[in-house]
């Protein structure tokens, strides 16, 4: 058995899908779970800070008025007239909702997303074109039943992974195996715990972002999974409290770009496909998803064409060219129309602006509609159960044969569905047997066990077969996951006190420090040096695995929740590494795990003599399917949570009776507010170590001790309260209407280039990473490679021609339930029971269906117009190492636009980094290579990336994004 997995995986899936059970419990007969799942229902509609809506009167609360409608009418009648007012109130939202919306909501600032249509087709980039001519070859000869097959999955619990669909068989197409997710493979065994993405964009190290990535499928590949759902390059950040930001990379467009970039070569270096998620705007859990919240629909995410581009889009751009083989298009709308269903976001920007080759996947239940969404962009749909978890009633599947049929889903457009999925799986060498067996995963996500269904969430009879084979795929990637977290660890303080020797401060240190204490108290500490460690997140808890998918804030935090997340195979608590790392004979170590100090005793009258305090406090989030505490996915603030502030300050005033030096250590899925300590003078040093996944004591321990230099910096701005990210860094607590509506009225303006455009002091800037020796940055060198001129050169013709095919409808019979089959029930097959009553005739298509659109000037090619990609510019900078040890220094370029006119540019924008090296007195030169795409603005009218050829560009180059000491000009 694998160690510490939390012994019912079942339980680990049911939460998925607690709002869909919720809806169908009567049905169900759930009787005796109604009281539970009536106030969560009550609970979750309500966000944190709402008031309780109540149907009774305007003083009590839902819970109160129930428990005494409960006391009143007795149990059974009164679970009948809650259920009576909650279909009610169901109903009137769900039939209203649009009524309601049309009427009282205000019209959201930019309108309704645009129609754009045909989608294109794939199959015109020389990268992928053998891929394209082999898929033809197999696409051609596969039955309508096999193509349905290919884009839809099997449903829930269907397969052994998260995700599977079904195969080609006849022409030997497999089945493909989907497995989250971006932190490592979720719901294994024996597989390795990576540090999250938001660690990684911390280590701003290119060569860490692809050698996780690779580990990462390394390991999937020898598990047997064909597709990873990850990288995560969506939510971006505009609110620092978003639950799922710490799967990404970090709050800019270009580090989310190049980080998922990197990984994407990483992960398919092994030829295993990566998805780039979650396209796009999903940037808060609040109605995320319909019914998730009580609401019926999810939440649209309502912004500007230009924001779209530079901000959004802008990181799924680089992935594209970077040759990504999937997306997942996300829960939420974009301007009112749901992403999976969004014509103008997939058929638009992602296949003709993005050139993208490779398909289009729904996330989990993202898919709101059946032939829309095929006509809008969408390949494959997943899990294929359709508006419902688990019931097996897709909305493609049967009804894919039938809309393909009777002519409402063009033919041509599912033969460009399928031949992008089989392109894909040649263009990442999946047809080679040897590599990719055509087998199920060698683990399920479903049960610990050996012995399991091949169709867990089916209720039909099956044979047990071997489900787990505990194989472990580690090797030795744990040191990649050590060095990731040990690199994505910032040291935001430092007064002279780290890093500290295992024998507590240096000789030398020790001696200066105890004389410093004698003279302010009159005492002299003798003998060992006496350390205390504090805090919950120093210690194991109840182990890593202890709440499903990581859904609890306890013990020392490793990662967030959600899907996200992973089994720990083992998690190296900081207290573990530090009680072997403090040499005995020379340090008395003093535990205190828990976040709470001893009033009274020993461990009390202890305090007084500690001469160095470690104390740990953390800050947790997730997906929003799981609600910890006040932690409804999105975080409700930007606190320390289990209160950590008290705790640190705490220990600040008694540690060593307040003269005894303090480290404070956070681990955090984003920006916390350090404003009640931060300044304390026996506050010496900080450190941020994010979320180092299973290796976290051992890679903190590596910078505490110095036998790693700290070189992470900030991935996002840490600001001195949650009000300075200004409007559009606040989640939406509250739906506000049917359809809950957030606007993105701050347009380009989040994180950094917020507080840059407000003049806003952050306690931390974006960037910022201290480190145990000190850099230079200066003589910026700028080489013209091109000229400038306003636009990208004209789209090139494609380099290849997408297949085409024969566009006869396939007789019926083709997907006719083949006689004899024992389907498992709420299997999702691509089969009609009967096909007599399929009638074509004229389909109500979207409005601007039949328009069709011009072809995009910024488009041409995979990643879109090949000139955007050209360097026209170089910027060189000598980086030095001016102190006294050897360590790597992270320079930054950040572009300023010339003045335009009528266009208003962020103060500067990030365009470049790297990491280096150095050793002490060591210079280097470092080049930055600056795109036409990185020097263009998103011009709406001309619909086109557009460079400014009038003044000058500046180039600022440093440390972080307001520590910027070399210039040049353009
Ligand atoms: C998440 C995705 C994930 C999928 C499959 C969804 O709830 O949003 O990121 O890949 O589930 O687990």
């Amino acid at each position: 058995m694998p160690r510490n997995l939390d012994p019912s995986k079942e339980g680990l899936l049911r939460s998925h899908y607690d709002e869909a059970a919720r809806q169908s419990f009567e049905d169900d007969g759930h009787d005796s779970e109604l009281d539970l799942d009536a106030t969560e229902f009550l609970d979750r509609a309500s966000p944190p800070s709402a008031e309780p809506k109540s149907f009774f009167g305007p003083r009590d609360s839902p819970v109160q008025r129930w428990s005494a409608l409960r006391r009143a009418t007795g149990r059974r009648r009164c679970c009948l007239v809650l259920l009576t007012c909650m279909l009610g109130l169901w109903l009137l939202i769900g039939i209203g909702g649009g009524v309601v919306y049309k009427v009282f909501q205000k019209e959201p600032p930019y309108g309704q997303s645009p129609p754009w249509y045909p989608a294109p087709k794939g199959g015109i980039a020389r990268t992928w074109a053998a891929s394209y001519e082999k898929a033809a070859k197999m696409v051609e000869r596969m039955t309508l039943a096999e193509k349905v097959n290919v884009t839809t999955g099997t449903g829930w619990q269907m397969g052994l992974a998260v995700g599977t669909n079904a195969p080609a068989v006849y022409v030997g197409f497999p089945q493909l195996q989907l497995q989250d997710g971006p932190l490592g493979i979720r719901f294994a065994d024996n597989i390795t715990a990576f540090p999250a993405g938001i660690t990684v964009g911390a280590t701003w190290n290119r060569k860490l972002m692809y050698a996780r990535g690779k580990a990462h499928a390394n390991e999937a590949h020898r598990k047997g999974i064909n597709v990873l759902l990850g990288p995560c390059v969506g939510p971006l950040g505009r609110m620092p409290a978003g639950g799922r930001n710490w799967e990404g990379f970090g709050a800019d467009p270009y580090l989310q770009g190049i980080a998922g970039a990197e990984t994407v070569k990483g992960i398919q270096s092994e030829g295993v496909m990566a998805t780039i998620k979650h396209f796009v705007a999903n940037e808060q859990e609040h109605f995320r998803q319909p019914w998730e919240w009580g609401l019926p629909h999810a939440v649209s995410s309502n912004m500007d064409d230009r924001t779209l581009h530079e901000l959004y889009a802008w990181p799924f751009g680089d992935a594209v060219k970077a040759g990504v083989a999937s997306v997942m298009c996300s829960y939420n709308q974009v301007n009112n129309s749901y992403s999976c269903g969004n014509s103008k976001l997939l058929n638009g920007i992602l296949k003709d602006e993005l050139g993208f080759q490779g398909f289009v996947m729904s996330d989990w239940l993202a898919q709101r509609s059946g032939v829309s969404t095929a006509l809008a962009g969408l390949d494959m749909t997943m899990p294929g159960d359709g508006l419902d978890w688990a019931k097996g009633k897709s909305l493609w599947g049967p009804e894919l044969s039938r809309a393909v049929l009777n002519g409402s889903v063009p033919l041509e457009r599912l033969n460009d569905m399928v031949t992008r999925i089989v392109a894909a799986w040649y263009q990442l060498g999946q047809d080679d047997e040897i590599k990719f067996p055509r087998k199920p995963p060698n683990f399920s996500s479903w049960t610990n066990d050996r012995l399991g269904f091949l169709a867990h969430g089916s209720p039909s009879t099956q044979d047990l077969v071997e489900v787990n084979k505990f194989l472990d795929v580690q090797s030795n990637h744990s040191s990649i996951a050590r060095q990731v977290a040990a690199e994505g660890t910032v040291l935001l303080k430092n007064d002279n006190l780290l890093p500290i020797s295992p024998r507590g401060l240096g000789d030398a240190n020790l001696k200066r420090r105890r004389d410093v204490v004698e003279r302010a108290t009159g005492k002299r500490h003798t003998g060992k040096f006496k350390v205390g460690v504090f805090g919950e997140d120093a210690g194991p808890g109840s182990g890593p695995n202890h709440c499903k998918d990581r859904g609890c804030n306890q013990g020392t935090l490793g990662s967030g929740w959600g899907s996200g997340a992973v089994e720990f195979p083992y998690l190296v608590t900081p207290i573990e590494t530090l009680r072997s790392r403090f040499d005995k004979s020379e340090v008395e170590l003093h535990e205190y795990l828990s976040n709470k100090l001893p009033m009274a005793g020993s461990d009390q009258a202890a305090l007084n003599d500690l001469e160095l305090c470690i104390v740990f406090a953390n800050a947790d989030s997730g997906e929003g399917f799981t609600k910890w505490n006040d932690v409804s996915g999105d975080r409700p603030n930007l606190n320390l949570q289990k209160g950590g502030d008290d705790l640190i300050l705490d220990v600040a005033s008694k540690c060593g009776s307040g003269h005894g030096q303090v480290v404070v250590v956070i681990h955090a899925v984003g920006p916390v507010l350090v404003e009640k300590w931060i300044e304390l003078p026996n506050v010496n040093a900080v450190l941020l170590a994010n979320l180092p996944g299973e290796e976290s004591g051992n890679a903190l321990a590596d910078v505490l001790f110095g036998d790693i230099n700290p070189s992470g910096h900030l991935p996002y701005t840490i600001g001195k309260s949650l009000k300075d990210y200004g409007k559009g860094g606040q989640v939406l607590y509250r739906p506000k209407g049917a359809i809950p509506q957030q606007d993105f009225t701050e347009g380009l303006y989040i994180d950094y280039r917020y507080f840059d455009k407000h003049s806003i002091e952050p306690r931390f800037d974006f960037g910022f990473g201290l480190s145990y020796t000190t850099f230079e940055v200066k003589n910026a060198q700028v080489t013209p490679l091109k000229s400038k001129s306003p636009l990208p050169a004209s789209r090139p013709t494609p380099a290849a021609k997408p297949p085409t095919y024969s566009d006869q409808i396939p007789p019926a019979s083709e997907v006719l339930f083949p006689a004899g089959l024992r389907a498992l029930e709420r299997y999702v097959y691509p089969y009609l029971k009967s096909v007599d009553a399929i009638v074509t005739g004229p389909y109500p298509y979207p409005d601007g269906y039949e328009t069709k659109q011009p072809l995009s000037g910024a488009g041409g090619d995979e990643g879109g117009n090949p000139d955007l990609w050209e360097t026209y510019v170089s910027v060189a900078v000598d980086v030095e190492n001016v102190g006294p040890r050897a360590g790597s220094a992270v320079p930054q370029l950040y572009l300023v636009y010339p003045a335009r006119e009528g266009v208003d540019f962020p103060v500067r924008v990030l365009r470049g980094f790297d990491k280096i090296y150095l050793r002490p007195g060591e210079s280097r030169t470092v080049d930055f290579n600056i795109t036409r795409r990185d020097l263009s603005y998103w011009d709406v009218q001309k619909q086109n990336w557009v460079m400014v050829t009038e003044g000058e560009y500046q180039f600022q180059v440093g440390q972080s994004s307001r520590d910027l000491t070399a210039v040049g000009i353009w």
